[in-house]
């Protein structure tokens, strides 16, 4: 039986709003939910600032009680010790994170993680009760030489080896080409591949897991484009960059079910 999936919608904001900024983003961002009515049952909201804004976003959510998750866009493989300049699974989960980013492409190809890399912070994240956002997907070189599919199928094979299945679990499929090009997949495009990924996760981790985990698209999200990828059974949400620090784009993003059928 086919188990209902919470769309997620996840705002990468990269490196940018400091933790001021930070706090009036995130306090306009939930007035904006609020005014459009935004049902939180239809998506839920989550955002990934930098680390320095991660104490002021937890600070403001738990006392205003936004309905609004948070996490970061890296955790280390290690959870203390001498590691200069990373940042433990153990200190996220103190600041109430919920989530973090593993793996994106900008940490695969700027700071050379491997597969290898990215299975060790799995693991870390799961180790503090974190849920990863697993990043995977393909070169423009690697869709032209292998198609769409294989080489986020390997990523995600070598980030799940090993993985404990009941300790959650997202996937965000973003093909590299597509990052902040402007050039977004084609939902076609995203749904093989998310359907190939969720062929991956019930192989190593089961069924069940594998009918759980949100497989999200990223690369080139915006408003127009947003329904047309949650309008794919295997498609369950968004991982945003750009159009996630634009408070109406974003808003709009979020209140897709308003444009399906558009
Ligand atoms: P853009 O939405 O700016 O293309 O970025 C996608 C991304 O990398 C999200 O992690």
């Amino acid at each position: 039986m086919a188990v209902t999936r919470t769309p997620f919608i996840a705002g990468n904001w990269k490196m940018n709003l400091d933790h001021l900024q930070a706090i009036a983003f995130v306090q306009k961002l939930a007035w904006s939910l609020a005014d459009a009515r935004h049902d939180f049952a239809d998506a839920e909201v989550a955002v990934f600032p930098p680390f320095t804004d991660l104490r002021s976003v937890q600070t403001l959510v738990a006392a205003d009680s936004l309905p609004i998750a948070y996490g970061a866009q890296d955790v280390s493989a290690h959870d203390s010790g001498a590691y200069t300049g990373e940042v433990s699974g153990a200190f996220l989960a103190a600041l109430d994170c919920s989530y973090t980013i593993i793996g994106h492409s900008e940490r695969r190809t700027y700071h050379h993680e491997t597969d290898a890399t990215v299975n060790a912070k799995v693991q870390a994240a799961h180790r503090h009760g974190i849920v990863p956002v697993v990043c995977v997907g393909e070169t423009a070189e690697d869709l032209e030489r292998h198609g769409a599919s294989a080489v986020p199928v390997k990523q995600l094979r070598s980030a799940l080896e090993g993985v404990d299945g009941s300790k959650g679990l997202v996937v965000a499929y973003e093909p590299v080409w597509a990052i902040g090009s402007g050039q977004a997949a084609t939902p076609e495009q995203a749904e093989k591949v998310a359907a190939a990924l969720r062929e991956v996760i019930a192989e190593l981790l089961g069924d069940q897991v594998a009918d759980a985990t949100r497989i999200l698209y990223g690369g080139s999200v915006k408003a127009t484009n947003i329904a047309s990828f949650l309008r794919e059974p295997n498609v369950d949400g968004a991982l945003v960059g750009g159009a996630s620090l634009d408070i109406d784009e974003f808003t709009s993003i979020v209140r897709f079910k308003k444009h399906v059928g558009a």
